[in-house]
């Protein structure tokens, strides 16, 4: 399915056809806090990737799963409930975590450390799932690597920031695959330091997938749910939040008193003009939402060997969630 072309009527009531279409299709729609407020609106439920892959294995009544997020958290919606079809608005809608670590080459470091427990993070595909021991997300991330007994080295991947904050967490060492979010790491701290300056009294949170010199000036760190509940429980009125943007959007809803401040990034590339913003998220659309619950395209399909292999990581990683 082309990801630039919509042959949508622009007359349509998207909000109403969108509405009639997931009755009629027995829909549930997911959404994850970095989708365009459109769509985080619409959605009948919002999470961050441990509560989407709940919701979606706990999805019973449905036949339908749309996911609006990136194509790993669609495909764990598909190993976690495979009775169910699983479209997702833009196939191409990947990670720049998840490209970095493919399977083959995850077995290649594998075998150079053959007695290592491979914890890898939710964000890379069911290929690289299926050669992990066990999975996480950023929310319960700490809980699964104390989960791993003691003395049994760790590989830990795609992602070496938040590996990096995990292992000053747990005091736990562990070797860390080279990968990074292209939004994440380019927040810079020099420029959270002016905003700190400039607003005296916000705090700085921040998602564990910046780089060290940034969480380091953060109040507080947590996965995209962790950071709104820290926002609307917090006595304090005014954040920097440290994340991709469109959370701003349920925390605004949530915390309606509260100034909350973006992250600016460092202007690393002249041209690049919303480093804040998952470029993969926001190719998600109302327009290719329609599509996807009228066409059921574009699905999630896997092969069923492959699906078993991937789900024990996952379910190893639900049990103690
Ligand atoms: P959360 O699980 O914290 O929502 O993170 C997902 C993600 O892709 C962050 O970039
Ligand atoms: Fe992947 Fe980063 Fe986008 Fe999250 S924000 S989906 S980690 S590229």
């Amino acid at each position: 399915m082309s990801t630039t072309q919509s042959p949508v009527d622009p007359t349509l009531d998207l909000f109403a056809e969108i509405d009639r279409l997931r009755e009629e299709r027995k829909a549930v729609i997911l959404a994850h806090y970095y989708q365009d407020p459109d769509i985080q609106d619409i959605a009948d439920h919002l999470g961050d990737s441990l509560e989407l892959a709940k919701r979606a294995r706990d999805a019973k009544d449905a036949e339908v799963i749309l996911f609006c997020g990136v194509h790993f958290m669609a495909e764990t919606a598909k190993i976690v409930n495979p009775s169910k079809t699983v479209v997702i608005p833009d196939l191409e809608a990947g990670c720049s975590l998840a490209e970095q670590c493919p399977a083959d080459q995850l077995r290649v470091w594998k075998e150079r450390h053959p007695d290592h427990y491979v914890v890898m993070y939710i964000n890379c595909s069911a290929a690289t799932k299926a050669e992990s021991d066990i999975i996480c997300t950023s929310s319960n991330a700490e809980k699964i690597i104390r989960s791993v007994p003691e003395g049994r080295p760790i590989l830990f991947g795609p992602d070496k920031n938040l590996g990096a904050f995990l292992m000053k967490k747990t005091g736990r060492a562990m070797d860390l695959w080279p990968g990074a979010c292209m939004v994440h790491e380019t927040f810079s701290s020099q420029k959270i330091a002016t905003l700190k300056a400039q607003h005296p009294g916000a705090k700085f949170i921040a998602h564990p997938e910046c780089e060290d010199h940034v969480l380091a000036l953060a109040d507080f760190v947590g996965s995209t749910s962790r950071l709104l509940t820290f926002v609307q429980q917090d006595e304090g009125a005014k954040y920097i939040v440290g994340t991709e943007t469109g959370i701003l959007h349920t925390m605004h809803k949530a915390a309606p008193h509260k100034e909350l401040i973006p992250v600016p990034y460092e202007d690393r590339t002249a041209a690049c003009q919303g480093c804040n913003q998952c470029p993969h998220m926001k190719l998600n659309t109302l327009e290719k939402i329609y599509l996807a619950l009228r066409d059921l395209q574009p699905r999630i399909e896997m092969a069923e060997e492959l699906r078993q292999r991937a789900l024990l990581p996952l379910e190893r990683m639900l049990a103690i969630s």
